[in-house]
């Protein structure tokens, strides 16, 4: 069911999907190696310790395996169905090694692999090896975390009175202001992406930071360089219009800390502004490409939300070992982050916000299986006006992960999800990899002229920093 162009492959050395293997991998290996080295080390139940030091082993395995150029070897079953197939693609592929092997499947099959050393296990079974990085990351965006809290407080109480500057103005006017918070919500939930911790190898926190205000937002437009908000918008403005009872807009998640709670304000605005009445959030159902939300990131986002001045006030490991005392918080700010707790969990209490796991989004192929694989998720995201997808990850699903064209039509790459589907997709992507689609003519060959864009070395370097966007829009129709 997949694309016939070639996919993405480790073996290309002009590739990000080889510096991924090489680089990129060792290091998350290696920090969760870490990770549950020191949860072993706090632990006091002798078996639990036993267990712990095993799965240590097992990753240390796997990292061994990568970096000798081994054959991917069948996954452990540890009950879920997606092992079998995971297995048969194994096999189908013929036991590739690591740096002769599809981008995507490998990528999936490594944290695949991860969660089958903690799924086997009688202690650590629901343990989120990603965990305390996440939260980490998260509690180092608080700048742009509470500038948020107190813009989307200042929005809402604006929306729920219904006045505004614009009670005067025109109908068009109206739409016009409305289509610009639109874009502007989208651009902040874009550009949320930016700052995924699987990057985290080559981006400092300071670049991070740097990427989540408000100012950076605007001086980011052009770099979205294929822009089909407008589209977007008009999708929800003529649903609302036609008055339809139920509108649901379904996010399908990339990562947790900041992502997730900038995808929970544009959640929150589509609900208040009426644009939506129901929006449907897609977590994984296991730890994934480091920093994806499980459903447990969800409930501890709240939790911060509700005790900001317990989370931001309590020193983390190392600020203990500097010395350090965080920056206290203002009664201000965590009265506006309770606010955004009370908020997001009525709309959560009435089910107007739910989440919806799935099986396939861990799975290790392209979205154009899931009519064949995921036939009720297929028909299930056909009722919903518009699907979102955030991230690159969800990007490259959708795409193929393939060695498109550039210039190709996105609605041609999506595939079975492009015309006649009856599903409405949207993409937000921030560029992290090397496939891209949709660009004018000429583009990528611009983009690679520029300083650090790849130049004559056939790589496709300007596509691999997150600096670059693509927001792409099919409306499913035949
Ligand atoms: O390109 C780096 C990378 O880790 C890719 O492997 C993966 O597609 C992506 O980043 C994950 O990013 P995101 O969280 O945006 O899906
Ligand atoms: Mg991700």
């Amino acid at each position: 069911y997949d694309t016939n162009v070639a996919p993405s492959s480790t073996a290309d050395k002009n590739s990000f999907a080889f510096i991924s293997a090489r680089d990129r991998w060792p290091i998350i290996l290696t920090s969760a190696i870490d990770d549950v080295h020191r949860a072993v080390s706090k632990e006091t139940d002798a078996e639990k310790q036993e267990e712990g030091k095993s799965i240590t082993q097992g990753l240390a395995k796997l990292k061994y395996e990568l970096q000798h150029d081994r054959q991917l070897t069948p996954l452990l079953d540890d009950g879920q169905p997606d092992i079998a197939s995971y297995n048969a693609e194994l096999e189908a592929r013929g036991n590739p090694r690591w740096f002769d092997v599809a981008w995507l499947y490998a990528e999936c099959y490594l944290y695949r692999r991860m969660a089958t050393l903690f799924s086997t296990s009688t202690h650590w079974k629901r343990y989120d090896v990603f965990s305390k990085q996440k939260m980490s990351t998260f509690r180092s965006s608080r700048p742009a975390v509470l500038e948020l809290a107190a813009r989307y407080n200042d929005m809402t109480r604006q929306l729920a009175s219904g006045h505004s500057v614009l009670d005067n103005a025109s109908e068009e006017e109206r739409e016009k202001a409305e289509q610009t918070l639109f874009t502007e919500m989208c651009e902040i939930c874009l550009w949320g992406n930016a700052t995924d911790l699987s990057l985290l190898t080559n981006l400092s926190y300071e670049d991070i930071q740097k990427l989540q205000g408000s100012e950076s937002r605007k001086a980011n437009e052009e770099k979205i360089i294929v822009n089909d908000f407008a589209a977007a918008f008009a999708c929800l403005k003529t649903a609302q219009k036609a008055d339809a009872k139920e509108r649901r807009v379904d996010i399908v998640l990339d990562n947790a800390g900041f992502e997730l709670f900038v995808d929970l304000v544009l959640a929150g605005y589509l609900l208040e502004s009426g644009l939506a009445t129901q929006i449907v959030l897609h977590p994984k159902n296991i730890p994934w490409f480091v920093s994806d939300v499980v459903p447990k990131d969800f409930s501890d986002l709240l939790t911060v939300l509700v005790n900001a001045k317990h989370f931001y006030e309590t020193p983390s490991e190392d600020e203990k070992a500097d010395g350090v005392s965080p920056e206290t918080l203002s009664e201000a700010d965590a009265a506006n982050m309770k606010t955004l707790f009370e908020s997001w969990s009525a709309l959560y209490a009435e089910g107007k916000m739910l989440l919806r796991p799935n099986g396939f989004w861990t799975e290790g192929g392209s979205y154009w299986r899931m009519p064949k694989t995921a036939s009720s998720l297929f028909d299930d995201l056909k009722e919903s006006e518009l699907v979102i997808f955030k991230g690159d990850l969800n990007y490259r699903k959708l795409t193929g992960d393939a060695l498109w064209d550039p210039a190709t039509p996105f609605t041609e790459a999506i595939g079975p999800l492009g015309p006649a589907s009856g599903i409405r997709v949207l993409t937000l992507r921030t560029c992290k990899a090397d496939v891209v689609v949709g660009l004018p003519k000429g583009k990528d060959e611009e983009l690679r002229a520029m300083e650090g864009g790849g130049g004559d070395s056939g790589a496709r370097k300007w596509a691999w920093s997150g600096k670059w966007a693509v927001v792409s829009f099919c409306d499913g129709k035949a």
